[in-house]
Formats: C-alpha cells, structure tokens, sequence
C-alpha cells in the first residue's frame, strides 16, 4: 500500500498518540452520508451530522475479529457475514499482532435507507481498529479497507459513501483503483434535509435497473453539471449549486421506485431549496439549502405533502459534517 499525501492523515501529537496506544476500548459515532448528490454518480458524497451509528471497537487477547453485540436491526454475528466484519478483517489482514478485536454496533442508520448505512459499519470497525492500533493508516488506506465491507452490501466497490464519511464534508472519489479522494470544500452555511420514507430499496437491486450504456448528449450534461457543482463548492456560489443539482442518466430510472418523489423535489425546490435528489441508490431523498432556516422550511413543506401518503417516513436536517466519523 502506497504512503498517501500529509492532509489525509489523522493528525496527533505525540502525547496523544501515547494515550490512543494505551486504549483498550473506544466508542465513537459513524455518520450517515449523502451519495450521488445528484449529478456525481459513484464518485461524489458529503456526510451529515445529526445522523449516525454508534460502535464499541475493543481490543482482545484472543487473536480474530468477533462481533459480540447488535442494536438496532437484526444483522449477521458471522464476521465474514457482516459489512463492519469484513472491512475489519481486511485491515486485519495487512497487520500482524498477537490479539484481536470485538465490535459492538449500535445500529440507528436504517438498511436500505440510501443514507450509507453499510458506509458507516464498513467504516466503523476500521477507523476504531486504527485507532486503538495508534494510527498507523491514512483516511486513504481505510477508505480501501472498507471499500471490501461496501462491496458486501451493493456487490460493488464504491466509496462515494465511505470516503465523505471517513473524511467529512465533500468528498469526490477521483479514481477506486488506485484509490484517489479529493476532498472538496463547501459554503458554511450549505445544510442538507433528508426525507427517509420507510420502504426500502437495496442498493445493488437499484444498481441492475441502471443502463449500461448513456447518450452522448446526457453524458455531456451530466459531466457539465458535476464540473459546475464542484466549481460552485469551491467558489461558495449558490447559484451555481443550484443551476448544477440535476442528474439526468441515474435520476429518471431510479426515482420511479420512490413514491411522491417528483412533488417531493417540487416542494423542496418551492420552498427554497437549491436543488434535490436520491440520496444514494434511494429511497431517501436529500435536499440542499442555504441556511437551516430554508432547510426547516424545506423540512415542512416535504413532510406537509409525505404526512397525507400513508408512507412512515423519518426527516433530518443537518448542516454537513466537516469532520465525517468521530470519538464519542
Ligand atoms: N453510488 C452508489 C449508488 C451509492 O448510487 O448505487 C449507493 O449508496
């Protein structure tokens, strides 16, 4: 594995790392991310704030990696079963230590919810291994780690989850193999409202229904779109988000498997939002706003047309989360 650049390590001093070593046990939080955003299929995610998994990572003397406890949905115990099991092995794998490791999940990301909730397992156990390990990869080498957990779930290696949510804010996947991330800066004040209606929709399903091949004329909508929504993060332009949030290759053959999703985006862009879209592979649909009082305002009249559906449904708004996973 390559040395990666200065920016994408986890920067200590020394006196903290010496703690880190002594750890035997570490809980932390795993957030919820935002794939896709729309025009960025597969290489672009941010990563929320107020959504997440909580996960106990524990060193053991008995060399291996067992999962001891599950919370919150029902999930396999058997390590090679399980998304946080199988990233954990692969950085287990490429140590050499004479004990192992227990993961307690406390699972609050619902499966299928297109919130990355295999991201966040994924990147749970590898995050908090390195961490009671004192460090020794970069954000760029568990993102890879974790890559072999994602792949479980969507039968795919992808990290546009993975990457915002070890990272935090923006995260654009330049390449899987080898792996490259830039992380893309974002507006202060750029919030996210997330609608989860209670179906679920598994990624690699929602993967098969996608064509194979793409017009020319959309592809080079989609890479004008992108190019902009980056240039519009960069720069902290609004407008440019707003006129760069469409997706017009993934959009129009997944959103038919989300009910009320066009009024859905129709309310959100009425009652201010930049743009809309899937969140992931679905059902969740995020929107972004400029300021959280759009985003509420967004929040209600989203919730105003989904409270008459009959459909159970979960909203977060959040403002996006600069530092992606993190120490409880
Ligand atoms: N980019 C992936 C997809 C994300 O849309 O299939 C899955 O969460």
């Amino acid at each position: 594995m390559e040395l990666h650049e200065e920016s994408s390590c986890f920067c200590s001093s020394a006196a903290e790392n010496y703690l880190i070593e002594k750890m035997n046990e570490i809980r932390l939080f795993s957030p919820a991310t935002v794939a896709n955003v729309s025009c960025g299929f597969d290489v672009m995610g941010f990563c929320l704030d107020s959504v997440g998994d909580e996960m106990v990572i524990r060193k053991t003397d008995k060399k291996g990696i067992r999962i001891t406890h599950i919370e919150g949905f029902d999930l396999p115990y058997e390590t090679e079963k399980n998304v946080s099991g199988v990233s954990a092995l692969a950085m287990y794998d490429a140590i050499d230590v004479d004990f192992g490791f227990e993961i307690e999940i406390y699972k609050k990301i619902k499966p299928g919810s297109g919130i990355g909730s295999s991201a966040a397992s994924a990147v749970g156990s590898v995050f908090g291994m390195n961490e009671l390990l004192g460090r020794p990869f970069t954000k760029t080498q568990l993102t890879e780690f974790a890559i072999k957990g994602e792949a479980l779930a969507s039968k795919c290696e992808h990290a546009d989850n993975l990457a915002p949510a070890i990272f935090g804010g923006f995260a654009l996947v330049k390449s899987v193999s080898p792996l490259e991330i830039l992380e893309i800066p974002a507006p202060d004040d750029l919030y996210a409202t997330i609608i989860h209606p209670q179906i679920e929709i598994k990624t690699a399903e929602s993967r098969a229904l996608l064509p194979k091949e793409v017009a020319l004329e959309d592809a080079i909508t989609q890479w004008a779109n992108f190019g902009s929504l980056v240039h519009g993060l960069h720069t902290g332009d609004f407008e440019v988000i707003k006129k760069s949030l469409h997706d017009v290759i993934v959009e129009p053959h997944r959103s038919r498997l989300i009910p009320y999703f066009d009024d859905v985006t129709k309310a959100a862009i009425d009652a201010g939002a930049l743009g809309s879209g899937i969140s992931g592979s679905g059902p969740s649909i995020f929107s972004l706003s400029k300021g959280e009082e759009t985003a509420i305002d967004v929040k209600d009249a989203i919730e105003k047309i989904y409270s008459k559906t009959g459909i159970e449904f979960d909203m977060h708004v959040s403002k996006i989360n600069t530092q992606g996973i993190k120490i409880l």
